[in-house]
């Protein structure tokens, strides 16, 4: 096992504190995949029980995985991740990312977070006794999950300025801060996010056509990715998805690159109602394009109406309440079978990453006003028979 430069191959041994190479290049973790188990066999679903395909013991733990997955029509699944310890995807890194922190003898952890990332490090990281440190952008975090980082004990610094601007922050400081950096520019990070893809195997029993799901920094599509070519690789499947990534319109550079060609540009002011994500600089952009490319997959960016209206129909119809950010994979997925870029008998599976309770007032800001009446039966009934005759 060690640590692999993407661009250059470049190696570095795994217990060294590195989080690029000198070429600039991302690094991953390299699994030594003869050795892994074969544990899937559609029971007992944690996360812990890949075991085998994972860089570090269990150290730091809060029973994060095992996540249900929906049937919502046919061919259609959907994988909650809402339904992890803290309330999103996030858990699966940190267990792992907070682990190795352990292990390499850390005591500070640090982040810059759009809220689920700090809500996460910050639990995990109390759990471990570590000091940490969460960067998050001014007024442009859910109120769910600024609470979260708040009541877990984090030291929370507010930067005038958006996530990119808080993410480039925490690069050049964290060394200085003396902090272990637990952004998706982790690898050991994104080593626990890639159980989300042994998860859906192992649930459906079948690999489906296309994963669709939201992206920012670009971290999770490659993470969940490198599950499915580990499974491939160790003989479990024989197929790979393809990996389909869906932005927010406002906040949509590799969408762009993806439909324009060229070089990466960011967007330098990156805006939408899906605050989770908000990046118009994504740092694992590389990984990314190269997980769609890989798969033969698909980037699309949705609107922000779109966005809501989604939400809204995972809520109203199925029951799943998620946030606006974890929307965009139902909302981008309508839009590409409506083009005919995922067919009709393609089965595929969503993946909704946060709960809804993470940003109550992204529902109550466009709710309608809520009824109230006295203490009293027949107001009610009365005011209730109103509400049901016709409008003139
Ligand atoms: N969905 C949710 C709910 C998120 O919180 C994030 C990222 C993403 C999707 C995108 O994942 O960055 O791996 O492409 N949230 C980060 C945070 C940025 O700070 O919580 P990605």
């Amino acid at each position: 096992m060690h640590l692999r430069c993407v661009n250059c191959n470049r190696r570095y041994e795994i217990d060294e504190v590195v989080y690029s190479c000198n070429c600039g290049g991302l690094l991953e973790v390299v699994i030594d995949l003869d050795k892994v188990k074969n544990v899937f066999d559609g029971r007992d679903i944690t996360l812990w029980k890949y075991r085998s395909f994972l860089p570090v013991d269990e150290r730091v733990s809060l029973r994060e995985g095992g996540t249900p997955i929906y049937k919502l029509s046919d061919g259609v699944y959907l994988k909650n991740e809402g339904a992890n310890p803290t309330g999103s995807f996030k858990d699966r890194g940190m267990t792992v990312g907070v682990s190795k922190a352990v292990e390499l003898g850390m005591r500070k952890v640090i982040c810059a977070s759009t809220g689920n990332t700090a809500a996460s490090l910050a639990a995990y990281s109390a759990k471990a006794g570590m000091k940490c440190y969460v960067l998050v952008p001014s007024g442009k975090v859910a109120v769910g999950k600024l609470s979260q980082a708040i009541i877990h004990g984090a030291n929370i610094v507010q930067i005038k300025g958006n996530f990119d601007d808080a993410l480039n922050i925490v690069l050049k400081a964290s060394r200085e801060i003396g902090a272990y950096i637990l952004n998706s520019v982790n690898p050991f990070r994104l080593e626990g996010q890639k159980t989300a893809a042994f998860e859906i195997y192992d649930q459906l029993r079948f690999v489906p056509d296309a994963v669709i799901l939201p992206v920012g920094n670009g971290g999770n599509i490659s993470a969940i990715w490198k599950g499915f070519k580990e499974m491939e690789e160790a003989g479990i499947i024989n197929k790979l998805p393809k990996m389909v990534g869906i932005q927010a319109e406002g906040a949509s550079p590799l969408v762009r690159m993806f439909k324009e060609g060229g070089d990466f540009r960011p967007f330098e002011r990156p805006e939408t109602v899906a605050t989770a994500i908000r990046i118009g600089n994504p740092v694992n952009w590389t990984k990314a394009i190269k997980a769609v490319r890989e798969s033969n997959g698909l980037l699309e960016s949705v609107t922000d109406d779109e966005i809501l209206e989604a939400q809204e129909e995972l809520a109203s119809v199925h029951g799943i309440f998620v946030e606006p950010a974890s929307a965009a994979s139902l909302a981008g997925f309508k839009k590409l079978r409506k083009a005919g870029a995922i067919r009709r008998d393609e089965k595929v599976v969503l993946v909704a990453t946060g709960h809804g309770l993470k940003d109550p007032d992204a529902v109550l800001r466009r709710s309608r006003p809520i009824i109230s009446v006295n203490a009293d039966a027949n107001e009610l009934i009365k005011i209730l028979e109103e509400q049901r005759k016709p409008e003139h």
